[in-house]
């Protein structure tokens, strides 16, 4: 019996010392300390000992259990530290690793060049205005200055959604509601979305965008819309570029005058781009007409004003040299990421 215990031992001692991991330890453990165990085994035999050698085995098969159990605790410790460490170490992470790149988004470039165009304005004090795009035939038209049958209508191929209703072919219907509802001094933007029947091309979007400027106050001259209109366009282009007026017809304005620049390719010289005329037209303006301030309640006699429409489009194409006005409303990831 004392043999049999030291062999125990022996055995249950080197495979707890010899078990690499926790789940080999535990098979060790119910091999020799389980119900079934070795050791148990040897215990349940004891009633077949004499009563001298009962206690002398009992004891010695107690120091057995508690050796092999310290063991078993101690090795179970040692390796639950080694597994710890081990995952600590695979999971460990490299914070001077570079990160994972996200992919910045970008404002598109018609938003860029309005904020840009809004900026100056902001800087000029003026103040920013906005007006539905679905706009009553009387805004687009009739407070303009323009009635039915009137030739100009033919010039914009407007989207009538019933008679009295339609889509806003210019930005000018906001000068209206404004001067309706504010008393000069006004000075105001108004950019936005404009519709015209018009087939796609190049230079051609039945969709595209205006900004609309309008000052009215005591003594607002034809000089004053010239220095605003160059201001404007030194601060968006640069100082080179050079402003040229020419008389034109709106019916809402009087006189009434397109802006030209000198072309941003070549100077003034003459290239593709402006097709040989070293200047690119890019807004109409004039003064607002006598009949469209007293439309809105507005004594003509003491108040005078400018207005402008600036097609942005137009200007975003030749801030960046863009020569075809569908790229702006693709939305292909490999345009829109240059700017
Ligand atoms: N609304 C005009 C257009 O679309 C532009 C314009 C605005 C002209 C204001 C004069 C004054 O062509």
């Amino acid at each position: 019996m004392k043999e049999k215990l030291a062999q125990i031992r022996e055995q249950a001692i080197s495979a707890l010392k010899g078990a690499s991991d926790l789940r080999t330890l535990e098979d060790a453990k119910v091999k020799f300390l389980g119900k079934k165990g070795e050791l148990t085994a040897v215990l349940r035999g004891m009633g077949a000992l004499t009563p001298e050698e009962r206690p002398v085995i009992g004891q010695l098969a107690n120091e057995v259990r508690n050796a092999v159990e310290e063991l078993y605790a101690n090795t179970k410790t040692a390796l639950s530290e080694n597994a710890k460490a081990a995952k600590l170490q695979s999971e460990k992470i490299d914070v001077t690793m570079p990160g994972a790149r996200r992919n910045i988004a970008k404002r598109h470039p018609l938003s860029q060049v309005l904020r840009e165009v809004s900026d100056i304005f902001l800087g000029m004090g003026f103040e920013i205005a906005e007006g539905p795009d679905i706009e009553l035939d009387y805004y687009n038209f009739e407070a303009l200055n323009i009635p039915k049958n009137h030739p100009a209508r033919d010039t914009q191929d407007t989207f009538y959604i019933t008679d009295n209703i339609l889509l806003r072919t210019q930005t000018s219907p906001v000068q209206v509601r404004v001067m309706e509802k504010k008393k000069p001094p006004i000075k105001i933007i108004a950019p936005g979305m404009v519709f015209r029947s018009d087939a796609v091309d190049a230079t051609h979007s039945p969709v595209f965008h205006q900004i609309e400027g309008l000052v009215v106050d005591k003594g607002v001259t034809m000089g004053d819309l010239k220095g605003t209109l160059e201001t404007f366009v030194k601060k968006l282009y640069g100082e080179d570029v050079r402003v040229r007026f020419r008389p034109h017809h709106f019916p809402f304005t009087e006189p009434s005058a397109e802006v030209d620049i000198s072309c941003f390719v070549c100077g003034g010289k003459g290239c593709s781009v402006c097709k040989g005329e070293g200047w690119i037209e890019i807004l109409g303006a004039g003064m607002v007409h006598p009949k469209v301030l007293s439309g809105c309640g507005i004594d003509p006699d003491e108040y005078s004003g400018f207005a402008f429409g600036v097609g942005l489009e137009r200007i975003v194409m030749r801030k960046f040299g863009i020569d075809d006005l569908r790229l702006f409303y693709e939305n292909d990831i490999r345009f829109l990421k240059q700017f």
